[in-house]
């Protein structure tokens, strides 16, 4: 097997946040920012792995990875779930660079697990998966088991499904995907870093998912897919804010559906502002620097976008607005795959 190069690219959710592991409703798309890696046989037993932008290494027995923190918690993860799941993985070099900042709430993690299992797999002769959903499965785990943060499919999903110029609706529930033509006409996204890092397996991620989970319990029902806005009556607070954020998010994703496909952009800002609004003060899972952001932003629409607790702000722009400064344009780009 000769040298094999992935990319695995960042992502921008343009609705439905904190829905994924609620059985919700999400409209992500891959950006054109991401990870590469690159793998190169090597003899031995090993896995040798370098992370460049960082410059640091680690080295571990392909059928032993053991536990590992950071970065290299995603690779030995990788490479046992890889295995775990039947894959024959051989002895590589492993090069990982990005040009995708890292806790900006764009998707490092999902960019680099992407990135890393096709890497993994061709240099291996392995073909990947016929459904890219088992891949993202795969990933997920790597991201619950072995890194520590108990984070839903979205990431995975939009990093290995996305379809280039389209946005992609999930429905968590059933996993069916839909590219949605996402077609902005002189408008343009951006996302802003607040400048605050978030860390899902530190932030307030896993004492939402807790909440969540509380909530369905109270109301005897298995996600909150299956809540009504009659039912937030009969919880407690917060509980009652926070399945009231699940389900008008989830009305969002609908609407926003319906606002691109009728090209009606002010629309399409409405949105994104009521989801920050809902986010905040429902999910409260915005931050002083987050707020100062949007406040900044000069921006038709903006809303916090990923976990929340501080990463990036996405913007909708109208024509001609001067981009904020470090703004970065987001368009819909192509989805993981082997360069
Ligand atoms: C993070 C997680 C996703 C999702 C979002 C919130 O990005 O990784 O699984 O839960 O937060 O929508």
């Amino acid at each position: 097997m000769s040298t094999v190069q992935a990319r695995g690219p960042g992502r921008v959710n343009l609705i439905g946040e904190h829905t994924d592991y609620n059985g919700g409703l999400a409209l992500p798309f891959a950006i054109d920012r991401g990870v590469t890696v690159t793998a190169e046989p090597a003899g031995g037993k090993e896995i040798h792995a370098e992370a460049h932008d960082l410059g640091e290494t680690d080295s571990f027995l392909l059928d032993c990875p053991g536990k590992a923190r950071g970065w290299r918690a995603f690779v030995r993860g990788m490479v046992a779930e890889l295995t775990g799941a039947g894959y024959g993985l051989r002895p590589c070099r492993l090069r990982i660079e990005g040009d995708l900042d890292q806790g900006a709430g764009l998707s490092s993690s999902a960019a680099l697990e992407a990135a890393l299992c096709l890497a993994l797999l061709a240099t291996a002769g392995e073909a990947e998966p016929a459904d890219r959903r088992e891949l993202a499965k795969l990933c997920s785990r790597v991201e619950n088991g072995w890194v520590g943060a108990q984070t839903g499919l979205l990431d995975q999903l939009a990093s290995l499904c996305s379809e280039p110029g389209h946005a992609l609706r999930i429905d968590f529930a059933t996993l069916d995907l839909q590219p949605v033509p996402l077609d902005l006409g002189d408008w343009t996204l951006v996302t802003i870093d607040s400048g605050t890092v978030h860390e899902h397996a530190g932030s307030g991620y896993n004492e939402r998912r807790a909440e969540c989970r509380q909530a369905c319990e109270r109301l005897g029902i298995a996600s909150l897919r299956d809540a009504t806005i009659a039912d937030v009556e009969r919880l407690p607070e917060p509980l009652d804010r926070r399945a009231r954020h699940v389900i008008t998010e989830n009305e969002r994703v609908d609407e926003m559906t319906r606002a691109l496909a009728a090209h009606d952009l002010q629309a399409v800002a409405a949105l994104l502002d009521a989801s920050h609004a809902s986010l905040r003060d429902d999910y409260d899972s915005s931050t002083p620097e987050v707020e100062r952001t949007i406040d900044q932003a000069g921006a038709a629409g903006a809303r916090m976008v990923g976990g929340g607790f501080g990463g990036a702000v996405l913007a909708l722009l109208r024509p001609g607005v001067v981009r904020p400064p470090g703004a970065l344009a987001v368009v819909p780009g192509p989805p993981a795959a082997l360069v």
